[in-house]
């Protein structure tokens, strides 16, 4: 199994990357309900001549948070400045971010859960009154300074909304969870992509990559890249379905989408726990995961898919997870 193909989580951002992003709202498929709040808040924001409340997006890896960021400027008519959460170490580079804000500019802090505590601290002023108090000079002759910000509106994207502390929370006005994609947005996602690119795809063979893209539009758009190359080099440039299945064999993608980890996972709970109700922290050390990682960025998928259940006493495999690992099923005796 491919870990990189399959993979949602971020890779270097690229020319690709940034001709096939949606710029609107009317050009980001899916995930309905926040597109539609989304669009009444920037509007009434507009209305209003102020600064949209500040907005928190999270979910799993590849799902379109990045994408979004630049939407909400793009639709406010406004500068997108970027942040990582683990980029920002001192109060100082806090400030020089915050400095650079023009007034209505969307601040994009990704991995927002991984801002250190006391800059959080320092963010709080900034959000509610748009003000920053920081201390400058040595232990002997330290004072405070006091800059007013222009009104601005932070966005903050992390695939671990229960890592932010409750008062971080509390203070964005929008919180929105993304959701997995139906294979029928991540369908037209592709469609969308091969005409961006100029390399049209058949409907079957999008549906196809649709199916096999674990939810993830940055998975369907990274196997529609390979399915291309397949394409070119092996068939006559069409994208058709049978090209498009040859190349995803080859690519060695799960028929449902599935890379290493989750066949780990799911191995671990029926060769060590016998199928389970098995507890999450088992889990995670049968497997050597992160107990979060796994309820962020895997379980979700595999809940959806119906291969992993979730009850009162642990997660169980469900039978369908046998058929698909091709593993005899055996009814747990002790249920
Ligand atoms: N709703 C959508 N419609 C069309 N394309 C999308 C959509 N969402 C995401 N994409 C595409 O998927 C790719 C990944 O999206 P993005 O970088 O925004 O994900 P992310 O949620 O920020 O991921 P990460 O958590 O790893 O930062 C982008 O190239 C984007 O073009
Ligand atoms: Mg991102």
């Amino acid at each position: 199994m491919d870990e990189r193909i399959l993979s949602g989580e971020e890779q270097q951002e690229d020319e690709f990357e940034i001709n096939i992003r949606p710029s609107y709202l009317n050009d980001y498929v899916g995930q309905s309900e926040v597109k539609e709040n989304l669009d009444v808040f920037i509007k009434a924001a507009k209305m209003r001549e102020e600064p949209l409340d500040h907005v928190l997006l999270y979910g799993p890896p590849g799902l379109g948070k990045t994408t979004l960021a630049y939407i909400i400027a793009n639709e406010l008519g406004t500068q997108l400045k970027t942040a990582s959460g683990p980029s920002i170490e001192k109060s100082g580079d806090l400030a020089a971010v915050l400095s650079t804000l023009e007034p209505g500019d969307v601040l994009f802090i990704d991995e927002i859960h991984r801002m250190p505590r006391f800059i959080e601290e320092i963010l709080y002023p900034a959000m509610e009154d748009f003000s920053l108090e920081i201390m400058v000079g040595s232990e002997a002759s330290t004072k405070n300074i006091h800059i007013d910000l222009p009104p601005f509106t932070l966005v903050g994207a992390t695939t671990r909304a229960g890592d932010l502390s409750s008062p971080l929370r509390d203070r964005f006005g929008i919180i929105s969870k993304l959701q997995y994609y139906t294979e029928e947005e991540l369908t037209r996602i592709v469609k969308r992509t091969g005409k961006v690119l100029g390399a049209p795809i058949d409907e079957d063979a999008a549906v196809e990559l649709a199916r096999r893209s674990r939810g993830t539009p940055r998975i369907a758009n990274r196997l529609f890249r390979r399915v291309r190359d397949y394409a070119l080099v092996m068939g006559n440039g069409v994208i058709d379905l049978e090209i498009t299945k040859h190349a995803l064999d080859k690519l060695k993608v799960d028929s449902l989408g599935l890379d290493d980890t989750d066949y780990n996972l799911l191995k671990s709970i029926i060769e060590k726990f016998n199928g389970g109700p098995v507890g999450i922290e088992a889990i995670a050390s049968s497997i050597g995961e992160e107990q979060g990682t796994i309820e962020d960025v895997y379980e979700p998928y595999l809940l959806q898919t119906g291969l992993l259940k979730r009850t009162s006493r642990g997660r169980m495999v469900t039978p369908k997870a046998y058929v698909h690992l091709g593993i005899a099923y055996q009814e747990n005796m002790f249920e």
